[in-house]
């Protein structure tokens, strides 16, 4: 990376309530992609800057502090009033290097989450410690927005908010993103001048630019295209529309992976998604977490995948719910299946619609494949679970282990009532309630043996 990475800090302004998200939640803790904010914001400096990150915070300032607690190098400044994003930075400074006349100070903002850091890098790369060097974007909608002044040779020489621009100015279609470069010892120059002598009476960051230009300070922009990457949330369609082109861009990515979506537009990923070759996702899947999923594995409509990984060849097949699992190859899940933390389905294993499983190692080749519920247990290989088989792993105060060992059938209608073995090859009677183990090979049949009465009489209505 370049050498102004070693001198960077990263300033990060997330102060604001964001009274128009009508939240009692703090802006910046607001999600893209099941992320805060201003977590994403966080990851792409780290990406950029090893150093401390300075975050400016003030409404729910303890919240936001509690949600990134296991962060290290984060240095927290509190601004008591939002008196404008000038006064927000002031509350950093004395954290930050102003005597180095190497130091730089990047301004970002805890409410535009999806600047991308390639876009962040090529400004740093443009910019130097004698440099203002900010991002711009050019839009037919600056309404808002603070304008981008340039002098009649294109020098940019000062930025007008929108509330104390002219009728002129207003025209300007250039405006400011709010992300900039700064020497660090000039900015604390510069807004130790600062004044609040404004239409809202606040200080503005901005008001630094004309304060450079009149020092002959370069400037120069970044000028950006694509309006996502520096839109700010403030309001919840804003967030929404953010979210959409946070998961287009996700869905870009995994069709760039050579992965198959059958429509980019449904699906979610809420985390990391790690794919192999020819994978193959439905509509409306929605990966949340760390989720891996290996070659040639088909995920079918409507599947909710958290924490899971998945082996090559398998398919999970629609309404499938999977948490926290660790699933081998060639395995079949669902339709509708509920995958619960702590199942370890192994190689060719089938579980099928309305089957639960949790806590529960599943043995190669072994099947589940209707209507049963498998909790703290453990089978081998090649075990059948017949349909409407039932663990009974709780006994109203404890849990209690199953394990069942390779070769096992277990008829229809089962009730397995833990602690309980059944060892290898036996044979379990349909409708059987087991609660002793059961010695290798045999059959056992614990139910009420069926008794006929002929001739029965039904009852009659009186
Ligand atoms: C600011 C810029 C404007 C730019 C716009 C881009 C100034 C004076 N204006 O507008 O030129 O086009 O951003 O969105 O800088 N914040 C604080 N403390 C404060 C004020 C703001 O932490 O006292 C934070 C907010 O939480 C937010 C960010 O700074 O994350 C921007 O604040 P916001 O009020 O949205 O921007 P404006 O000042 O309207
Ligand atoms: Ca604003």
């Amino acid at each position: 990376m370049t050498s102004n990475k070693i001198k960077l800090d990263v300033v990060i302004l997330a102060a604001g309530k964001g009274t128009r998200m009508n939240s009692s939640l703090p802006k910046v803790l607001h999600q893209i992609g099941a992320k805060p904010m201003l977590g994403h914001v966080i990851d792409a400096a780290r990406e950029l800057c090893t150093n401390k990150l300075h975050l400016i915070v003030g409404y729910g300032a303890e919240h936001i502090k509690q949600a990134f607690e296991s962060e290290a190098n984060l240095v927290w400044a509190i601004q008591e009033q939002q008196l404008g994003t000038g006064h927000a930075v002031m509350q950093a400074m004395p954290g930050l290097n102003t005597e180095d006349e190497q130091g730089q100070a990047l301004i970002l903002y805890g409410d535009v989450p999806l600047t991308k850091t390639s876009t962040l890098q090529e400004l740093l790369d443009q910019s130097s410690p004698q440099t203002l060097s900010m991002l711009t974007l050019i839009t037919d909608n600056p309404t808002g927005l603070g304008r981008i002044v340039r002098d009649e040779k294109g020098t940019i020489c000062a930025i007008v908010e929108e509330k104390d621009a002219n009728k002129e100015q207003k025209q300007i279609k250039e405006i400011n993103t709010g992300i900039m470069v700064i020497p660090a010892a000039k900015l604390n120059r510069w807004l130790n001048a600062l004044g609040n002598d404004n239409a809202q009476g606040e200080y503005y960051l901005t008001d630094i630019v004309a304060m450079a230009a009149a020092e002959n300070c370069e400037i120069n922009a970044k000028v950006i295209t694509d309006a996502s990457e520096v839109q700010g949330v403030n309001d919840k369609a804003q967030l929404a529309e953010l979210e959409r082109h946070y998961q287009m861009n996700k869905a870009d990515e995994l069709l760039q992976a050579g992965v198959t979506l059958r429509d980019p537009a449904r699906v979610d990923i809420r985390g990391d998604l790690q794919t192999g070759a020819d994978v193959e996702i439905d509509i409306n899947a929605i990966f949340e977490g760390e989720v891996s999923l290996g070659n040639g594995v088909k995920i079918g409509p409507n599947v909710v995948i958290k924490d899971t990984t998945i082996a090559d060849n398998t398919i999970i097949l629609a309404g499938s719910n999977i948490d926290s699992a660790v699933i081998g190859e060639r395995a079949s899940v669902g339709p509708y299946a509920r995958i619960r933390p702590g199942t370890v389905l192994k190689d060719e294993t089938k579980i099928g619609n309305f089957v639960e499983t949790k806590n529960a190692v599943i043995g190669k080749g072994s099947k589940a494949s209707h209507l049963a519920y498998i909790g703290d247990a453990e089978l081998g290989e090649n075990v059948n679970i017949g349909a409407g088989t039932i663990v009974c792993n709780y006994d109203g105060v404890n849990k209690h282990k199953t394990t069942i060992g390779n070769n096992v059938f277990v008829g229809s209608n089962s009730v397995l009532v833990a602690p309980v073995t059944l060892a290898d090859n036996t044979f379990i009677a349909a409708g059987s309630a087991i609660n002793s183990d059961v010695p290798d090979g045999s059959l056992a049949v614990g139910r009420a043996r069926q008794r006929n009465i002929p001739g029965w009489k039904r009852p009659s209505k009186n």
